[in-house]
């Protein structure tokens, strides 16, 4: 399966997405400047893969810095864990990562610094590994929503290539091609950047799986005909209240599901749910360079000088979304909330039949 990240001796090795489905190309970094700056261009990118990027990164980070003590390491990696979590402000995920990173050095500051180093590059390299048993178990969850037969619609890419690998929103489809179902995957094009065409469709190719490239505003069409059974899309950050971040474009493919009578399932690993926010109307929003509108692979197709708008991502509300697949089981968005009431007592409010 493809990775999109590694830890290869003491090097952090990202597959350079801006060259897929072209060029497979590797960058090899030490320095977590790189990873900062592989993040920011989309290099790498979907919310679980940047994360692990940004744990890779701190843990770079504080290989390279002299400190005398574990106090030391930690108030000179203030700067980059800055740098790392200002990289994508929409995806909460790189947060969740830097913060787990602190806590190991909280719980560690007696500890002698060339140990706390080690931990912390094992820390790394634990939540890539982990994100890969999460998007297994999400798999395994989702692949209960999906029939002998099924078509599902995509958005964006939340696949192997977003993640540490399986993908969240992919993981569901392939367990589901496992247990011998015949299933059909339509993926939207995603624009401006391309994600669904360049990424989606690429790696859904590699594994095997039957796919249908279609421009972002064809969808409906699709639907009107009979022809979505489903719909399964990942998330950037999910909210308190069960609104879902995602890329542009999906409260769009929403609001057709919901026209439709199509379900709408969010595949969300715990760590893309942040539970501080009370509603999505909160999620900061980013907005990223006017040229990933103006320009497809580099060639110019607006007026030079047009205004642009380009938000890179939209909020679904929670009353658009039929469940969310998490590792730990299928929930109704509005039980999202009582995870954080319920002290994440996760047995409780799982939807048990699907
Ligand atoms: O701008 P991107 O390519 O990082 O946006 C990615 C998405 O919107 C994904 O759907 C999301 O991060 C979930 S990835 C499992």
């Amino acid at each position: 399966m493809v990775k999109a990240i590694e830890w290869t001796d003491g090097k952090v090795r990202i597959l350079d997405q801006t060259r897929l489905p072209r060029e497979i190309v590797y960058i090899e970094t030490e320095d977590y400047l790189d990873v900062a700056e592989a993040i920011r261009s989309l290099r790498i990118r979907g919310a679980p893969a940047i994360g692990i990027a940004a744990s890779m990164g701190f843990a770079l980070a504080a290989l390279a810095i002299r400190a005398d003590s574990v106090q030391q390491l930690s108030e000179r990696l203030e700067e980059p864990a800055r740098t790392l979590v200002s990289t994508r402000p929409t995806a909460v995920n790189i947060r969740w990562a830097i913060e787990r990173m602190n806590s190991l050095l909280r719980k560690n500051l007696d500890e002698p610094v060339q140990k706390v180093k080690e931990l912390l590059v094992e820390e790394a390299k634990a939540i890539l590994e982990e994100d890969i048993e999460t998007n297994r178990a999400i798999g395994v969850h989702g692949a209960e929503l999906i029939r002998d037969g099924d078509t599902i619609l995509t958005h964006c890419n939340a696949g192997a290539l977003a993640t540490g690998g399986y993908g969240t929103a992919t993981a569901p489809m392939l367990v589901a091609r496992e247990q011998g179902k015949e299933i059909r995957v339509i993926a939207d094009e995603t624009r401006p950047v391309l994600q669904g065409a360049r990424l989606t469709a690429w790696e859904l190719m590699e594994a095997g799986i039957p796919v249908t490239l279609i421009t972002d505003n064809s969808a409906g069409a699709l639907m009107r005909k009979g022809e979505i059974d489903l719909c399964i899309v990942g998330t950037d950050r999910t909210v308190r209240n069960g609104d879902v971040a995602n890329k542009i474009g999906t409260y769009t493919v929403s609001v057709l599901a919901r026209e439709h009578g199509i379900p709408f399932y969010v595949a969300a690993p715990l760590s893309s749910i942040d539970l501080t926010i009370p509603s999505g109307d909160m999620i900061p929003i980013e907005e990223r360079p006017p040229e990933e509108v103006t320009h497809i692979s580099g060639v110019s197709i607006a007026p030079e000088g047009v205004n642009v708008l380009n938000m890179a991502f939209d909020v679904t509300p929670a009353r658009n979304v039929t469940a969310i697949i998490t590792e730990k089981g299928i929930f109704h968005p509005r039980d999202i909330r009582k995870l954080a009431e319920e002290g994440l007592n996760l047995d409780q409010i799982r939807i048990k039949m699907w």
